[in-house]
C-alpha cells in the first residue's frame, strides 16, 4: 500500500519514528517533509500537499502530524474526499478505518508519546474498511 506522511515542526519528531517504523513494516512510505524540528513551518501547506496525493490517486493513506494534530485535520478535511481524523486511543485508530473510511490519520506530536504514536498509525494503516451500511452513510458525506 502506498502512503504519505507529512508533518510540521511540532509534529517533526513523531513523523521520524512513524516513517521508520512504517517501513521496517515493508510499507512503501513518501516523506513530503518537513525536514527538521527546528525551524517553524506553516502546516496547511503540508496538509493540502499530502490530500494532493490522496485525491490525484498517487497514494491510498496518509499521516499529518502537527503539535495537537488539530491544525491538520481541520485543513485535511476541507479538502474533498478526504475524511481525516485527529485521535489519541488505539479504538478510535481502529473504528475510524472500520467504520468512516478515514483516509487520513491526523497525530499530535505534543499529544503522544512516539511508541504511542507508532501504535496509533499502525493500527490506522492495518485496519480494512468493513463497506457495507458505512459506505451509505460515507457517501452522504460528500
Ligand atoms: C505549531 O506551533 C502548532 O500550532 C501546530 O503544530 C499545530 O499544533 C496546530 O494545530
Amino acid at each position: 500500500m502506498k502512503l504519505v506522511i507529512a508533518a510540521d515542526h511540532g509534529g517533526y519528531d513523531i513523523k521520524e519514528k512513524i516513517k521508520t517504523a512504517l517501513l521496517e513494516k515493508g510499507h512503501d512510505v513518501e516523506d513530503l517533509g518537513t525536514d527538521n524540528g527546528t525551524d517553524s513551518v506553516d502546516y496547511p501547506l503540508f496538509a493540502k500537499a499530502l490530500c494532493k496525493e490522496i485525491q490525484e490517486g498517487r497514494a491510498e493513506l496518509g499521516i499529518l502530524c502537527c503539535g495537537t494534530g488539530i491544525g491538520m485535520s481541520m485543513v485535511a478535511n476541507k479538502q474533498k474526499g478526504i475524511r481525516a481524523a485527529v485521535l489519541s486511543d488505539e479504538f478510535s485508530a481502529e473504528m475510524t478505518r472500520r467504520h468512516n473510511n478515514a483516509n487520513v490519520l491526523c497525530l499530535g506530536g505534543r499529544v503522544l508519546s512516539d511508541e504511542r504514536a507508532v501504535l496509533l498509525a499502525e493500527l490506522f494503516v492495518n485496519t480494512p474498511f468493513e463497506g457495507g451500511r458505512h459506505q451509505r452513510r460515507i457517501d452522504m458525506m460528500e
